[in-house]
């Protein structure tokens, strides 16, 4: 696969098969996510693989989609707004561009595995923090249900190129 056909092939997947994501498959994923470029190289962020029943069952009370227990692991990806790098001029704080970062590779290594992901944001952030997974300093940013995907690829509906460029 070359890159346009990596973009091509990631979508939000909303179906996942009742299989375990396979080690190796995840390994390499993990490390893709480790290489993601941040602000001053700070890397202000963790990721949580949620993987058992009763953990996952947590995260479902926090995001209330049925399509998202088809899903056999789920991603947290945390950001760290104190140790992320924060603009003098304007104190503008990146942890959000360098979480979205990681997590994007994290959906693209996903997709050139064979797997499902999406990014997951609409969830409720109060309940997560409460349950007692988030580490202290963190704050949840996304969830990434990932798993092998049960749904049929779709074409993608983007804005014309003469519109987003220019
Ligand atoms: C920052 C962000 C937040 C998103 N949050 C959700 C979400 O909470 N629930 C959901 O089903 N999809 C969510 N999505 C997925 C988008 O709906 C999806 O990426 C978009 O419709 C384009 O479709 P595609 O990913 O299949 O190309 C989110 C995507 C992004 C980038």
């Amino acid at each position: 696969m070359n890159f346009k056909e990596l973009c091509l092939a990631r979508q939000s997947c909303r179906l996942y098969k009742n299989e375990p994501v396979p080690q190796n498959k995840l390994d390499y994923i993990k490390e893709c996510v480790r290489l993601a470029p941040s602000a001053v190289n700070l890397q202000p962020w963790r990721f949580l693989v949620i993987d058992d029943k009763e953990r996952l069952q947590q995260i479902h009370e926090c995001y209330k989609r049925e399509w998202i227990k088809s899903a056999p692991t789920i991603v947290i990806c945390l950001k760290n707004e104190t140790e992320a790098w924060t603009r003098q001029c304007d104190g503008h704080n990146h942890a959000d561009i360098d979480i979205a970062i990681a997590t994007e590779h994290l959906c693209l290594a996903a997709t050139e595995q064979g797997l499902g992901t999406c990014w997951v944001c609409n969830f409720d952030v109060d309940k997560l923090m409460a349950t007692g997974l988030i580490p202290n300093g963190y704050t949840p940013s996304v969830l990434v249900p990932l798993g092998l995907p049960a749904d049929e690829q779709r074409p993608k509906t983007r804005k014309p190129l003469d519109v987003v460029w220019g």
